[in-house]
């Protein structure tokens, strides 16, 4: 049966650049991309009606758990598996822009944020594992050694800052725990579904600074050859991903395949 893709989080920016690449790359791979307003997404709507009978778009707000059960629902009435997971979705802070210092801090800035970028992503894999565990392992590399095989593999989208031992500089207090925090997810998540039957390879992934929306209000502090379009970077991140195998778990890896520190 042909790979199936589910990216969360793809109406624009790294999310709908993955499933481009998907469709263009992984034929006859199935890509399935979910996002909170599909009728709004126009740029999706363009790419789905280029691949006919390639790509199905979901209607899921990661917020919400119950459109994260129903499409879950749906997609194992519809394709019965799913071999690659992309938890795209994140928001740097609900104001656009992250915290400098203490006094920009709120409460409800702090929850939106880990809402949207930790819980949203974990509730995802609670409703995904069972269809992941029923994957063909299509995606990353599979050793002779039956035992050791994968059947899926998940991506949740990091950030470098939200390592602890790289950080220097403080500041962005929402987005660096939210992504502190998704990274221990992984880690949890990496050993949980990492034994039995159907093993699930769980990584964090930083794609390096994209331009997009989420990093714009920062790019002009970032040297031209350290902005990375969203096609250079999906490209790398998806050698990346075609490099994993279940000795690779649990870890968070940077755009080149390096490895970075919790
Ligand atoms: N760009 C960078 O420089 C950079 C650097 C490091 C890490 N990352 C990470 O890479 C990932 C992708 O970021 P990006 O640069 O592509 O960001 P982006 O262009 O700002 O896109 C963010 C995406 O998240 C979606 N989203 C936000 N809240 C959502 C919700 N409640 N439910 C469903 N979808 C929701 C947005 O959907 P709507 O269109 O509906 O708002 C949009 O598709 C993120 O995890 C980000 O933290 C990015």
């Amino acid at each position: 049966m042909a790979a199936v893709a589910l990216v969360q989080g793809a109406s624009r920016g790294l999310g709908i650049e993955f499933c481009r690449y998907l469709l263009l790359n992984k034929a006859p791979a199935a890509v399935i991309a979910t996002c909170r307003n599909p009728d709004g997404a126009e740029h999706l709507a363009a790419l789905a009606a280029q691949h006919p009978g390639r790509m199905t778009v979901l209607k899921l707000d990661v917020n919400r758990e119950e459109d994260i059960k129903s499409v879950a629902e749906s997609v194992k009435s519809d394709f019965g598996k799913v071999d690659l997971l992309m938890n795209c979705s994140a928001m740097l802070h609900p104001s656009g822009k992250g915290e400098t210092s203490l006094r920009d801090v709120s409460a409800q800035g702090i929850i939106s944020t880990l809402t949207t970028n930790t819980v949203g992503p974990l509730v995802m894999v609670k409703y995904f594992a069972p269809l992941l565990q029923m994957g063909t392992g299509a995606f990353g590399q599979q050793p002779q050694e039956k035992a050791k095989q994968h059947s899926g593999i998940i991506v949740n989208m990091t950030a470098r800052v939200g390592s602890i031992g790289d950080n220097a500089l403080g500041g962005w207090y929402s987005y660096r725990m939210s992504k502190a925090a998704l990274n221990m997810a992984t880690r949890n998540l990496s050993i949980e579904l990492g034994r039995g039957r159907g093993k699930i390879v769980c990584v964090s992934l930083h794609p390096g600074t994209v331009d997009t929306d989420l990093s714009r209000p920062y790019h002009r502090n970032v040297p031209k050859d350290k902005l990375f379009s969203t096609e250079n970077s999906v490209q790398y991140l998806m050698n990346v991903i075609e490099s994993l195998n279940i000795g690779k778990t649990g870890k968070a890896y940077a755009w080149d395949g390096t490895e970075i520190p919790w």
